[in-house]
């Protein structure tokens, strides 16, 4: 039997979610996470995933992947720590590192699970974090995480970064200081003002720490935003997850050795939680080679992006103001944003509505990813429904 207290919490605040329009109701996919999806034997467009190149189902990495899991078996079977690493862990990381551009890198078992661990290795209480206002629910979590003083700033807002970095050091409260920002901003598809951020860092001697899970892949000509902006020598960590572009699971920390030496022996996740798979790392190693021999899958998105921007753009809808594929459709109103998912659904479009508390309130949005795998027949008849259901609600 479940204790009063619990039911009492659990019912009443479910039906609060409920009434507001902010419960999300999670789909079971019958089919692989591709460009097209079925769900209750119902064909869609799947403009929800950020399976950003396709690899998700990549023919390439599945095949590494079988073979990795014939070789060394389904699980790694212990903390890397504890039991040795396999091989194939450390050829990923060597990958990564040669990819970013850094000296070294560090696997964990998800981009989430990064920011529990680098975070916390480094900074503790007696050191303050100035954090992007819109940044990543698991940023901010690692940054409570390590019990440093929080100093938001306004959302890529550099007057307001550099003031507060000027009062934190100044003040002389804190031992060490941190910016931390996404690369881009999931929600809106913005990129982070990295020179600007790099800069102030410079002026009051901060380090600098970029979680680019949607920037690899996308920017850079792949590599990221750091590597977009050339700054690869100037930001102390880049966090990147293999979950998005790369379309496998977990994620990563590049920097300097020493960094990345720290983290080994200092992040919890990483002494405390057992590896990721053989398949999925051989899978990701594969998809990193995929984006360093070509650009085709990179370009691809990119045209597709655009495509889908301009044709929503033309008919109406607020787009927001993003600069990646990313594309937002504003509604505002969270209700009307679910009933707007909704009938885009019912009409073969999968393009889930955002609402708070992953976004502010009253910015409810549709977020469409068009990926490198959809076609422009796909992209014409999503954006078909768009303007059938955006008409019929009197959003356009
Ligand atoms: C900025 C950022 N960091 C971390 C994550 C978590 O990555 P993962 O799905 O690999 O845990 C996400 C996922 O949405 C993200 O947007």
């Amino acid at each position: 039997m479940s204790s009063k207290q619990l039911e009492a919490f659990l019912n009443e605040n479910l039906e609060d979610l409920k009434t507001r329009g902010l419960y999300n109701v999670i789909d079971p996919l019958e089919s692989p996470n591709g460009p097209m999806i079925t769900i209750e034997g119902k064909e869609l467009i799947n403009l929800s995933s950020n399976n950003y190149l396709g690899l998700a189902t990549d023919s390439r990495l599945k095949k590494v992947a079988t073979e990795a899991l014939e070789k060394y078996g389904a699980g790694a079977g212990a903390v890397r720590t504890i039991n040795g690493t396999l091989k194939v862990h450390i050829e990923l990381e060597e990958k990564i590192a040669e990819f970013k551009q850094t000296e070294a890198a560090i696997a964990y078992q998800s981009g989430f699970m990064c920011n529990m661990a680098a975070i916390s290795a480094v900074m503790d209480k007696n050191d303050a974090i100035l954090s992007d206002e819109l940044n990543h629910a698991s940023i901010i979590d690692g940054c409570r995480l390590s019990r440093a003083k929080i100093i938001r700033y306004n959302h890529s807002d550099m007057e307001d970064l550099r003031a507060k970095a000027k009062e934190a050091k100044e003040s002389g409260q804190y031992n060490k200081l941190m910016i931390i920002t996404d690369g881009v901003f999931s929600m809106d598809g913005d990129v982070a003002l990295l020179p600007e951020i790099v800069e102030i860092a410079e002026e009051f001697d901060i380090m600098t720490y970029v979680d680019d899970a949607h920037g690899s892949g996308v920017l850079g000509k792949g590599a990221g935003t750091v590597k977009h902006f050339g700054l690869q020598d100037k930001v102390d960590f880049q966090i990147g997850t293999l979950s998005k572009a790369i379309g496998v699971v977990g994620g990563y920390v590049a920097g300097k050795k020493n960094l990345i030496d720290w983290l080994k022996v200092r992040s919890r996740p990483f002494l405390f939680s057992t590896s990721l798979t053989p398949a999925d790392v051989a899978a990701s190693k594969r998809a990193i080679e995929i984006l360093q021999e070509s650009t085709e899958l990179h370009d691809k998105l990119w045209e597709n992006g655009d495509y889908l921007k301009k044709g929503l753009k033309s008919l109406g809808f607020n787009i927001g103001n993003s600069e990646t594929p990313i594309t937002p459709c504003i509604i505002g109103d969270e209700a009307l944003t679910q009933q707007f998912s909704k009938r885009l659904y019912e009409e073969g479009v999968y393009a889930k509505s955002i609402v708070f508390p992953t976004v502010p309130r009253g910015t409810g949005r549709v977020r469409n990813m068009p990926t490198a795998a959809h076609s422009k027949e796909m992209l014409d008849h999503a954006i078909a429904i768009y303007e059938k259901v955006g008409k019929e609600m009197g959003i356009i």
